[in-house]
């Protein structure tokens, strides 16, 4: 434990925490072990039957709908029998059993054995066919906050909603923005982008407000640049809309603020963001203030968050309509899927905006994210080649101000990174 507490000082942190194969096995089992994950969302299993895989950590789970069309499981995508992998596609419809492709073993939607081949050789043989080993384990907890499902591989700890606290407010916003109050999964797959480095660099930069003017400065110079000589007159650009923001300037950002919260989560904007000046479709207007009302629809749509953090494991543009969701593969290797939501009773535009989003910004062929993945690998080379011992986070240090458990800084503030280590530290320890 105190080699642990002696990685992370207040504004510094060490770079072991990036490069340290211990490490990394720790964090699986103490931080990825413990918090509830994002798995997906319920609009992904609509029918009963249908499954997602995807991973806690390193352990492989299916998210399924249950034969009573009512429950969502999630299980450890592995066989009772031996313990070879049931699932191999990324989606799918069950057909009311998992059949795995070793031995023939089958099972229920909720885990539980359903068949074996030739049976007699089990029959006297003190085989316990209803134990639980032998079926397609579900992971300890499972639990959905407005069609977003997390699971927790702990037995114990905190309920849903208590972990994630105050960003039960950003998963709000983003449902109460559908006009019909619910949002679903578009298509069946996302970006899905590897990232050869640690995974913390990717929670790190969501709120590292002092990086888009310096590293995403070719296209956003490029983007204004193309402004500047259009006629003033010119037709609305979306990309631009899109892009133009990525460009901000240092006061920019620190008006937006950084709002860092328990277990590490946060979030920037709150009354600016980088959506502020977003283009209202007047027919997106006229569907929610028929839903909604005026006051009601002016109080949804001037929430700005930008960028909320679930800790470790998902990023949610409410704004946006855009889930990023963090998976780590290895002490250097990590994979960020981005999905994109629809609002329903929305018009279309809404959700190529989103669309065009997650293509400009999120998709590893996009014009920003693989600016930042080249950082970094830069600082995750350098950590683990440096004589260099620390990486900083000392910008506004000691001036957040503190409300209750919110704690609040100016948006190019490090306070993100610090609360980011405050909960590593207390996970690991
Ligand atoms: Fe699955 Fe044998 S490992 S049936």
């Amino acid at each position: 434990m105190r080699a642990l507490q002696a990685l992370v000082e207040p504004a510094r942190v060490h770079r072991d925490v990036y490069t340290r194969e211990d490490i990394f096995k720790l964090e699986l089992e103490r931080i990825w072990g413990q918090a509830w994950v994002y798995v997906g969302h319920e609009s992904q299993v609509k029918a009963p039957g249908d499954y997602l895989t995807t991973h806690i950590g390193l352990t492989p789970v299916i998210m399924v709908r249950d034969m009573n069309g009512k429950d969502i499981n999630v299980l450890v995508n592995r066989c009772g029998h031996r313990g070879a992998q049931v699932c191999q596609a990324r989606s799918g419809h069950a057909n009311g059993l998992f059949k795995c492709p070793y031995h023939g073993w089958t099972f229920h939607t909720d885990g539980s054995l359903r068949s074996q081949p030739s049976p007699g050789g089990y029959q006297d043989v003190g085989f316990d066919r209803n134990a639980a080993a032998f079926g397609m384990t579900p992971v300890a907890r499972t639990e959905q906050y407005r069609g977003f499902v997390f699971s927790s591989l702990a037995a114990t700890g905190p309920e849903l909603t208590v972990f994630l606290g105050q960003m039960c407010a950003t998963i709000d916003n983003m449902v109460d923005r559908a006009p019909t109050g619910e949002v679903e999964v578009t298509g069946k797959t996302c970006h899905r982008f590897r990232h050869p480095v640690n995974w913390k660099f990717f929670t790190e930069n969501l709120h590292d407000a002092m990086h888009p003017m310096v590293a995403h400065a070719g296209t956003s110079d490029a983007v204004r640049q193309y402004l500047e000589q259009l006629p003033p007159a010119h037709e609305p650009l979306p990309e631009a809309e899109v892009i133009a923001p990525f460009g901000g300037s240092y006061h920019f950002f620190d008006e937006m603020g950084f709002v860092g919260l328990p277990r590490g989560h946060g979030y920037m904007g709150g009354k600016t963001s980088i959506f502020s000046h977003y283009q209202v479709y007047p027919d997106y207007l006229q569907a929610m203030e028929q839903a909604y009302g005026r006051e009601r629809t002016e109080e949804i749509l001037s929430f700005n968050r930008h960028n909320g953090l679930i800790y470790p494991s998902c990023t949610i543009r409410d704004n946006i309509q855009s889930v990023r969701v963090v998976i780590p593969v290895s002490v250097n290797e990590t994979i960020i899927e981005s999905w994109t939501f629809r609002l329903k009773g929305a018009p279309p535009a809404m959700l190529q905006r989103t669309l065009r989003y997650s293509r400009l910004i999120n998709s590893p062929a996009s014009m920003v994210g693989p600016d930042d993945l080249d950082c970094y690998i830069r600082i995750q080379q350098s950590a683990a080649a440096s004589a260099i011992e620390w990486i900083d986070m000392q910008r506004h240090f000691g001036r957040e101000t503190r409300d209750g458990e919110r704690q609040q800084a100016i948006g190019t503030s490090d306070l993100a990174l610090r609360n980011q280590y405050t909960a590593w530290l207390e996970y690991m320890t």
